[in-house]
């Protein structure tokens, strides 16, 4: 049903965990299945230096979730705001339809994670 990249970043993902002194924080819940995730950035100059997830989710919800941090890793905030879901999932080789739902997890929250910090300090997003 899954893709090798799929299993890869579910059974190896990446920068999985939390920043406690993150500058941005974005959540998401799929509210038909009741999982969740959440993005932690710092940033420096414009760029994402660093990024961790914590998902509670299912396979697909790990895999994008982990590879959505791999892409936002050292862009700006404006090429972080321009990634969407359907680019993650590319990324992953594609889901099977009925997980594609899951993929739409990361993107809304890393954008919010920018925007969460573009807040704090004060330019508005
Ligand atoms: Fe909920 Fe996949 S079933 S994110």
């Amino acid at each position: 049903m899954y893709g090798e990249r799929v299993l890869d970043h579910f059974l190896n993902p990446r920068n999985a965990g939390i920043i406690p002194d993150a500058d941005g924080v974005g959540q998401v819940g799929d509210p038909r299945c009741g999982d969740y995730l959440r993005i932690f950035i710092k940033v420096k100059d414009n760029r994402i230096e660093d990024i961790k997830f914590q998902v509670f989710g299912c396979p697909a919800a790990i895999a994008t979730s982990s590879m959505l941090t791999e892409m936002a890793k050292g862009k700006t905030l404006e090429e972080a705001l321009a990634i969407t879901d359907e680019d993650v999932a590319g990324a992953l080789g594609g889901l099977p339809d009925f997980k594609l739902h899951c993929s739409n997890l990361g993107a809304t929250a890393l954008h919010k994670a920018v925007k969460d910090y573009l807040r704090r300090k004060g330019d508005g997003g």
